[in-house]
């Protein structure tokens, strides 16, 4: 983001799309994570409901409920100082109306402390959005590919293709309409995506719509190296945090079979302890 504001807020994004910066996003999950990812400067943290493959071990975001993802975005919230958390409303939480809808967001505003919520859909999920943001909650709109349908689209499929991408515009523009902050753009054409972006007020946040959106988005456990099996053509990998964990985890059990650890240097004595007490008040 252009400045760097001292706490992230709905607005930055606005200026951010003005000025033509873009805005830079990863889900979380944890407290650690939250806190290595907001002293990085990244500037939104999505507590998404891809907890369920990511935390949970589902192999879709269907089963996902709200009390699974309310203490996850509690430890988010208690680990950013600047960064917008976002926290995801799960798929049977909203659907039926925008009473439903109000209801869950309330739950993941009191109960977590996040600053904005997200939910999957565009004209279907139209109303919803327009009764959160009237009671004064920000919520970020979701399109193109929409995990908690994947049965309905028939897997994950790419949206928005040739005629499609009217479709995509429609959706998008009544996610603004509806008075949302931001909208993610999932999966989608690079070229779809740029006439969104062009044709909307506010920022459009890309997870594999390529360059022309306002902002990326991206699965921690998927750019880190962490995830296992198959990822997502747009996923760039800056990490192989799978490897970087195994050789540990070998190296460690090497050394307890072997009686390498622990050895005088991380065991306590008489003496030792007297010391960790002190260096501990
Ligand atoms: O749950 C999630 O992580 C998401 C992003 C992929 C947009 O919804």
């Amino acid at each position: 983001m252009a400045e760097a504001p001292k706490r992230v807020r709905t607005r930055h994004f606005a200026r951010a799309k003005e000025e033509g910066i873009t805005i830079t996003g990863l889900t979380s999950y944890d407290v650690l994570t939250a806190q290595i990812f907001d002293e990085a400067g990244i500037d939104f943290l999505l507590v998404g409901d891809s907890a369920g493959n990511t935390v949970l071990g589902y192999d879709t975001t269907l089963p996902v409920t709200i009390d699974d993802l309310i203490p996850l975005t509690r430890g988010v919230v208690r680990g950013v100082k600047r960064a917008l958390v976002v926290a995801d409303m799960p798929f049977g939480s909203y659907e039926t109306g925008p009473d439903e809808a109000l209801h869950t967001a309330f739950r993941f505003m009191k109960e977590t402390g996040a600053h904005a919520v997200k939910l999957e859909g565009g004209v279907r999920s139209a109303e919803q959005i327009r009764r959160i943001v009237s009671a004064g909650i920000p919520v970020m709109g979701h399109v193109g590919f929409t995990p908690q349908s994947e049965h309905g689209l028939g897997g994950h499929v790419i949206q928005g293709r040739g005629t499609a991408a009217d479709q995509l515009l429609a959706d998008a523009k009544a996610v603004e309409q509806a008075g949302a902050f931001a909208v993610v753009l999932e999966m989608v054409p690079a070229e779809a995506a740029a006439r969104v972006t062009a044709e909307l007020g506010i920022p459009t946040i890309s997870v594999g719509a390529g360059p022309h959106c306002d902002g990326q988005l991206v699965v921690w456990t998927d750019w880190a190296g962490l995830t296992s099996g198959r990822i997502p053509k747009f996923v760039k990998q800056y990490a192989n945090l799978r490897e970087i964990l195994f050789d540990a985890a070998t190296a460690f059990k090497a050394d307890v079979e072997s009686g390498a650890y622990p050895d005088a240097e991380h065991s306590y004595s008489d003496e030792t302890a007297d010391k960790a007490h002190r260096e501990r008040e």
